[in-house]
């Protein structure tokens, strides 16, 4: 079966998480991608967090899948030489260095486009243009920039930043998109252009619900929030809403059976308008059904403590699996909270490919997630991640075409 990127290649300059993200999804999508790493040393993450002595850790393996890996100092003169040649061969260049560091090696956009018109650059940076440009940044640093941090957590607390990595990985969800249409773009044009996704940006993004609430607030409190139902003044920007459902469908996570012992038995239960009646039958309180202090969303308002108490009086009452069983046939939204153990042992998920076991020779086998983007027409198989250099020959040789000695030479000078 052909691949939707068949044909595409990729050189993946990338290092630790956001970029090569990235990459590894174009990988996936069936790009040919060339990660080019430095010799000797390689991708940090290589050696970070190191569960198996001696081999590469999860960290690295599971952001690298179905790349190949080119050893290459890219700051010596026969590197660049090297690097040039690259350039010339592939459609891409993804890169998330610290600001500068490529204009510093001296591939700046200018000159990737004086050696090859149709290349798409690709960069991820923490800033846009402005004041914050050139500062490193790291996921949590985008969560706390990005507006993330200060909407997540509880109210009398600290800002909280999440488990799901959504500077890094959400941004390098965006660059994949933006290099996708540049390469369509391109079938029209003949031209490449610049792709730049920066991650406070994209945090932003998925802020958005925040930044809404932020302008709500000018004309009055947010009445959805459990905070307008406790008496509780807003202030002047949009506060933490702990476990409040962002919609105005108020929703809240509950203790479920076993919650004493469990740091995981809990629902999300949301008490959507459509199946109110419904939810009080469930929990045992039809007089609240048709009762003008609960039948209508407005009049809840004020008494959701009061109400998620009872629903959670019943959770309580029920594994969190059976409230979905129970909750399900009735169209109430409800969600188990999922432990990563009971994720990482999900048979489904394993049957849809977003979880996959991958062998690999020094660290043996190990769970990773698989594309989260299906397409009918091309399937994606997660194969392993490439160990340092391993590739180099063979790319030297095949993709850009060096003759046996030339190649002795570039070995010989330390480039590779
Ligand atoms: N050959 C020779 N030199 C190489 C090389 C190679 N193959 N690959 C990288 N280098 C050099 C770079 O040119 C750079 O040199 P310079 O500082 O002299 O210009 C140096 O290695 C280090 O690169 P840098 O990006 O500064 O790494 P860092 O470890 O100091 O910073 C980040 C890491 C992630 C903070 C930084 O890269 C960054 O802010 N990136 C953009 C935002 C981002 O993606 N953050 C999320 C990461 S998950």
């Amino acid at each position: 079966m052909s691949k939707a990127l068949d044909g595409i290649r990729i050189l993946d300059f990338t290092h630790v998480q956001s970029g090569p993200t990235c990459t590894q999804l174009l990988a996936w999508l069936g790009a040919d991608v060339i990660k080019v790493e430095r010799p000797g040393v390689g991708d940090a993450t290589r050696k970070q967090l190191v569960d198996v002595e001696g081999a590469d850790s999860l960290y690295f393996t599971m952001l690298n899948h179905n790349k190949r890996s080119l050893t290459l100092n890219s700051k010596s003169e026969t590197g660049k030489r090297v690097l040039e040649r690259l350039v010339k061969k592939c459609d891409v260049l993804v890169e998330n260095f610290a600001p500068g560091a490529l204009d510093r090696m001296g591939f700046g956009w200018e000159r990737i486009q004086e050696l090859n018109p149709r290349m798409i650059m690709a960069s991820i940076k923490g800033f846009g243009p402005g004041p914050y440009e050139n500062c490193k940044v790291y996921e949590n640093v985008a969560q706390c920039v990005g507006g993330a941090a200060s909407t997540t957590g509880f109210r009398d607390d600290v800002p909280i930043v999440t488990g799901a990595q959504i500077g890094d990985s959400g941004t390098g969800l965006n660059l994949a998109l933006g290099i996708t249409a540049a390469l369509l773009q391109r079938e029209k044009t003949g031209r490449g252009q610049r792709v730049l996704a920066a991650m406070q940006d994209g945090v932003l993004n998925l802020c958005r619900v925040k930044l809404r609430d932020q302008q709500r607030l000018q004309h009055g409190p947010l009445k959805e929030y459990s905070q307008f139902g406790e008496g509780i003044e807003f202030g002047d920007a949009t506060p933490r809403a702990a476990n409040d459902s962002g919609g105005g469908q108020p929703g809240r996570i509950l203790k479920c059976k076993g919650w004493e012992s469990d740091p995981n038995a809990y629902t999300y239960f949301i008490t959507q308008v459509a199946v109110w009646q419904k939810i009080c039958g469930v929990i045992g309180k039809p007089e609240w059904k048709e009762h003008p202090d609960y039948a209508t969303p407005p009049a809840r308002l004020t008494r959701l403590n009061e109400i998620f108490g009872a629903i959670e009086a019943w959770t309580m009452t029920k594994t969190k699996f059976e409230v979905m069983d129970i909750c399900n046939p009735l169209d109430i939204p409800v969600g188990p909270i999922l432990s990563m153990k009971e994720i990482a042992e999900e048979p489904s998920l394993r049957e849809t490919g977003t979880i996959v076991e991958v062998e690999h020779p020094q660290r043996g086998s190990y769970l990773t997630v698989g594309c989260p983007i299906k397409l009918s027409d091309t399937e994606v198989e997660v194969t392993r991640s490439p160990l340092l250099g391993e590739h180099t020959e063979e790319i030297l040789a095949e993709v850009l075409e060096y003759s046996v000695d030339e190649i002795a030479e570039i070995k010989e000078s330390g480039a590779v």
